[in-house]
């Protein structure tokens, strides 16, 4: 059987109601046969909204954060627990984005809020990446080994994470890597995953400037699981035109 390509939509600080249109022409062209794995990360107050009015779901839902508070109810204002995600029929949940981090997460907090989704089995996307300044300096691969070995501790590991590789200079620019630098990291982080947390299949996902325009030199980085994408996933028109091109390219 073909292996299915993970296509993660990360909406960010976007959308509304009327995204609902959107999301309705994104399943009736997820119904036809395909090989694909999509993930629609709206802000988490629409999900229910979404998922009520949908027939015959053909995606699943992530939130874009976690609390940090490893636990199910509590006294923490404004949080809302993995234990809430999963209840609401939120399988996935991005963690580690670079946005979150400039926002103050820690490597830290982030592997508290990685803890507490794997207690709930909610699926960790879990994101890391250098940015400008790093690559220029030759620091990328110190760089990531340290996001991912201070997040992700052994014990944790399990096939519920999902690991997204998003460079900061990608992110909404426009320019993505080179096909050679690509490749590089993503094999060294394989191994980074293999020698570190004894992980031999791991799903690595891209993210960065991922489009219609960018996808068909993407697609052919080895050890690549599929995407995050951002921008291009906003309107049903440009992700389903990503998809497709995809596909047929
Ligand atoms: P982008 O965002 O596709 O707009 O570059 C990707 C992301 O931030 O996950």
């Amino acid at each position: 059987m073909k292996k299915s390509i993970y296509f993660v939509a990360n909406w960010k600080m976007n959308g509304g109601l009327n995204s609902l249109k959107d999301l309705v022409k994104i399943n009736k062209f997820l119904s036809k046969p395909n090989s694909f794995k999509i993930i629609v990360c709206p802000p988490i107050l629409f999900t229910k909204f979404f998922a009520t009015n949908l027939k015959k779901l053909k995606f699943s839902f992530g939130s874009q954060d976690v609390s940090v508070i490893d636990k199910d109810f509590g006294a923490y204002t404004g949080e809302v627990s993995s234990k809430m995600l999963i209840e609401n029929r939120i399988q996935y949940v991005l963690v580690g984005h670079s946005e979150r981090r400039t926002l103050g997460d820690t490597n830290q907090i982030i592997k508290h809020k990685l803890i507490s989704a794997l207690r709930n089995k909610v699926k960790v996307i879990f994101c890391f990446g250098e940015n400008l300044n790093d690559k220029k300096n030759n620091l990328s691969l110190k760089v990531i080994k340290k996001q991912i070995l201070s997040s992700v501790d052994k014990k944790l590991v399990s096939k519920n994470i999902i690991f997204a590789y998003e460079p900061i200079w990608s992110i909404g620019t426009g320019i993505v890597p080179e096909k050679e630098y690509l490749n590089y990291i993503f094999s060294n982080i394989k191994k980074i995953l293999k020698e570190y947390l004894k992980l031999k299949n791991p799903e690595i996902l891209y993210g960065g400037s991922v489009s219609s325009e960018t996808i068909n030199d993407l697609k052919k980085v080895n050890h690549l699981s599929g995407f995050l994408v951002g921008g291009a996933s906003l309107k049903s028109s440009s992700f389903i035109n990503l998809l497709k091109s995809y596909k047929y390219n």
